[in-house]
C-alpha cells in the first residue's frame, strides 16, 4: 500500500449477473480510480446470503464476478480484490457494530423495505443488518472514499454515523469515509420501467442488460426499450425513459449529455435506441470475450483470490485487534 495515496473501498455482490447499472455505476469508476487511490475491491459474498440462493449459483457466480472485475480492467497486481468471506473480520466487525446500531436506523433503510416487499417470504434478520456488514467492509480498511451508484448512499451515512458514533464512545478510531457519486449514471434506471432503477433481480429480462448480453440480445432490448411518443430527444423530468437513454449513452461514449441531446437533435426514437444499443454493445462485448478466457484459467483466479484474502487478512485483523483492545475484549499476553 501507497502510504501517500488515499483509501478506497468498494463491493459488488454476486447476486445474479451484474448488468449496465453496476458497470456504469460502479465498476467502470473502480477502473478509473485504481491509479489515484490505494483500491480495496471485494466480492460480497456474505451480503448476497440475505436472499435464498442456490449454493452452486453463488460458488460459480463469485468466480464470474472476480473475472469480470479483471476484465472491466480491474489490474489485481495493483489493488486488493478478494472475496469478504475469506476475511472473517468482517463478520466479527459486524458484532460489534451491531451493539452500536438500533433497530430504528435499519427499519427506515430504503433497501431493506424494498427487499422486505420483494421477497416477503424471507425477510430474515440478515436482510436487516446488511447495512452494518456494509459498514464493516468500509471501516475495516480506515476507507477515505467509497465509490458507489446512487442507491447506496444511504448505507454510507449510516456508516458515518457508526464511525463517529464509535470514534465518540471509545476514542478516534475510524476514519468517516466520503462516498463517490458519478454526476451521470449514478442510478441507471429499468429500460421497461424508467422510474424504477435497473436491477438484476428483475423478473422481466428486457428490464436490464446483463453484462452476459450478445450484440442481439443488446439491440433487442434498447430497441424494446419504454420511451414516450413525443419523439423529441432531451432529457426532462416528465420524459424518464429517453432521459435514462442519454445518460447511458453519455456514460457510455463520454460525451455530455447537452452534446447527446445536439447529436441526436431531429432523429428519431426508433434510430436513437439502436445507436445507443451498439454504442453499450461495443462496450460490452470485448468484456465479455475477456471475461470468458479468464474463467478459462482457474488457477490464475483462484491465486488472485488467495493473494487478495493475504493482504485484506492483514489490514483487517489489523484493525479488528484495535477495536477489540478499544471495547474492552481482554487479551492474554504470550509468553515468548
Ligand atoms: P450491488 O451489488 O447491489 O451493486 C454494486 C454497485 O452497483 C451500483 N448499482 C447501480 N448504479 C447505477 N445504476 C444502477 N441501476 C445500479 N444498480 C447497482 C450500486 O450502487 C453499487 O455501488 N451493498 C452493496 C455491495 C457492498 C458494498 C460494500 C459497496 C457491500 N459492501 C462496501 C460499497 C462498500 C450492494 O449490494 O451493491
Amino acid at each position: 500500500m501507497d502510504t501517500d495515496k488515499k483509501t478506497l473501498y468498494s463491493a459488488v455482490q454476486p447476486s445474479g449477473v451484474p448488468t449496465l447499472g453496476n458497470y456504469l455505476g460502479a465498476i467502470k469508476n473502480f477502473v478509473s480510480l485504481q491509479d489515484e487511490y490505494n483500491c480495496i475491491y471485494s466480492i460480497a459474498d456474505l451480503h448476497s446470503l440475505t436472499v435464498k440462493r442456490e449454493p452452486k449459483e453463488l460458488r460459480s457466480q463469485t468466480v464470474e464476478l472476480l473475472a469480470l472485475y479483471i476484465a472491466c480492467g480491474i489490474d489485481p497486481e495493483k489493488v486488493c480484490l478478494f472475496v469478504q468471506s475469506h476475511v472473517s473480520a468482517h463478520a466479527e466487525l459486524t458484532w460489534i457494530l451491531n451493539t452500536m446500531t438500533y433497530p430504528g436506523e435499519l427499519s427506515r433503510m430504503t433497501q431493506f423495505k424494498d427487499k422486505s416487499r420483494s421477497h416477503a417470504d424471507n425477510v430474515n434478520m440478515g436482510l436487516m443488518d446488511y447495512p452494518v456488514l456494509m459498514c464493516s467492509d468500509i471501516l475495516l480498511y480506515g476507507t477515505d472514499v467509497v465509490p458507489i451508484g446512487a442507491d447506496q448512499k444511504q448505507h454510507l451515512e449510516l456508516t458515518r454515523d457508526l464511525a463517529i458514533r464509535f470514534n465518540n464512545r471509545y476514542s478516534p478510531t475510524f476514519t468517516v469515509p466520503e462516498p463517490i457519486i458519478p454526476k451521470t449514471g449514478a442510478r441507471i434506471m429499468s429500460l421497461q420501467d424508467p422510474l424504477h432503477k435497473m436491477s438484476k433481480s428483475d423478473d422481466n429480462e428486457n428490464a436490464y442488460i446483463s453484462m452476459s448480453d450478445d450484440k442481439d440480445a443488446i439491440i433487442r432490448k434498447f430497441k424494446r426499450a419504454v420511451t414516450d411518443s413525443d419523439n423529441v430527444i432531451v432529457c426532462s423530468d416528465d420524459k424518464p425513459g429517453v432521459t435514462n437513454l442519454i445518460s447511458i449513452y453519455s456514460v457510455v461514449t463520454g460525451l455530455e449529455v447537452s452534446e447527446v441531446e445536439k447529436k441526436f437533435a431531429g432523429v428519431g426514437y426508433g434510430e436513437f435506441k439502436v445507436a445507443v444499443g451498439e454504442a453499450v454493445a461495443e462496450l460490452l462485448c470485448p468484456i465479455r470475450a475477456r471475461q470468458k478466457e479468464l474463467l478459462a484459467d482457474k488457477a490464475y483466479l483462484d491465486g488472485v483470490m488467495i493473494r487478495g484474502a493475504e493482504q485484506a487478512n492483514y489490514l483487517a485483523n489489523k484493525m479488528l485487534s484495535k477495536v477489540y483492545r478499544k471495547v474492552g475484549l481482554y487479551s492474554p499476553e504470550r509468553k515468548k
